[in-house]
């Protein structure tokens, strides 16, 4: 055979080769095309999670829990973009909230390792199996913890009055004693004059009820709190020996969330923000041990104002849903929006700012 019939043989062979090996990688392609659905790109809005093989235990305004089968003492968290505001679900995402609200918490749990929490891990790749199929939905936006049974009241700290608060001490009667004129605000006797968004003397406890989807919380004072968790604790305890110090549990939960707030507080300041007020969730742990559930000082669970351009006597700018809240209240004032549900539609720009406020606080306390 002439020598350049060889040659074209040859090359005619590697061209049959390489279409083999391209057909191949084409039949092969289905599991790269499953990556390509699975790995969303972060930006993508997260509004409902689905994880059909894992029983779904509940969905909040924000996040949804579920089951591990076959292990009850723990549950997966995961934080969807979804955003409310007085009490009412928005229909729009904010694209990365979920992941920003899991990262803030898990810093947070860091930074306060002390202090007793509900995290197991949040490395997906240590995740029970049977959460695996999930992994890349799941990554950066959940949380393995402990599943306990959350206490029936939300834990809030005010370092300075603002929102609610702010709204029942102005409609306080000034009242008189040996010692000069106060206000008694839930149980808390507070300076005649403070003004709007005004540091106060020392941060207070305020709880308030853990209201029912759709309704609102009410604030309720100590006595209030302690009778509610008693009562709660023993229907819990079906007969058996509650915890031992069930009647300073009030007390040592004061005590608690204060200090947890003082050292948030107090970081965040470094960072040049302030963390007005917090809201915290507690359980207690077979110990009886407290312990802080769901999400920790993060921008929905708290008021976060830039340091730089603070100042009392108005309402402060924010790194948290209060813009929303801000938009939001001009609808309501407009008669454009009841506060009920449905929400109304949010524009780009509302949704873009929100996302940008809950990043810049991210970035600023994580820096
Ligand atoms: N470790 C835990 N064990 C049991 N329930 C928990 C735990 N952590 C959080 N939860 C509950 O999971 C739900 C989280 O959903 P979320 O969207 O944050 O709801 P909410 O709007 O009520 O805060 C809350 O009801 C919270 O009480
Ligand atoms: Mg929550």
């Amino acid at each position: 055979m002439p020598f350049f019939v060889k040659g074209l043989a040859f090359y005619w062979f590697l061209l049959v080769y390489y279409t083999c090996c391209l057909t191949i990688l084409f039949i092969l392609q289905p599991s790269t095309h499953y990556k390509e659905i699975t790995m969303l790109p972060v930006s993508t809005p997260l509004i409902e999670i689905d994880c059909p093989g894992l029983p779904l235990l509940s969905r909040g305004k924000v996040r949804a829990n579920f089951g591990i089968p076959g292990d009850d003492s723990r549950m997966l968290m995961v934080a969807s973009d979804r955003i409310s505001a007085f009490d009412v679900g928005m229909e729009d995402p904010i694209p990365g909230k979920g992941a920003i609200l899991t990262k803030l918490s898990l810093f947070w749990f860091e930074l306060l390792a002390d202090v007793k929490n509900h995290l197991v891990t949040a490395d997906v790749d240590r995740y029970p199996e049977a959460c695996r199929p999930y992994a890349e939905q799941l990554r950066g936006r959940s949380m393995l913890v402990r599943k306990l049974q959350p206490l029936p009241v939300e834990f809030i700290v005010r370092g300075y009055i603002s929102g609610s608060f702010w709204k029942a001490y102005c409609k306080a009667p000034l009242l008189k004693d040996f010692q000069g004129s106060y206000k008694l605000v839930l149980g808390h006797r507070l300076p005649a004059d403070l003004k709007e968004s005004e540091k106060l003397p020392t941060p207070i406890f305020t709880p308030s009820t853990k209201a029912a989807p759709g309704m609102h919380d009410e604030n309720i004072s100590f006595k209030q709190m302690a009778i509610l968790l008693e009562d709660w604790i023993k229907s819990k305890s079906k007969g058996a020996k509650p915890c031992p110090d069930i009647s300073l549990l009030s007390i040592s939960i004061e005590k608690f969330v204060l200090r947890c707030y003082q050292r948030a507080a107090d970081y965040a300041l470094t960072k040049g923000i302030i963390i007005a007020d917090t809201k915290l969730e507690l359980a207690l742990d077979e110990c009886c041990n407290l312990v802080i559930i769901d999400e920790a000082f993060t921008p929905d669970s708290s008021r976060f104002w830039p340091l730089a351009t603070y100042a009392p006597g108005r309402s402060q700018e924010s790194y948290d849903k209060q813009f929303l809240r801000d938009y939001l209240e001009g609808l309501f004032k407009a008669g454009l929006w009841d506060k009920k549900a449905p929400a109304p539609k949010l524009p780009e720009d509302i949704i873009e700012k929100t996302r940008q406020r809950y990043e810049e606080a991210l970035r600023l306390l994580t820096s």
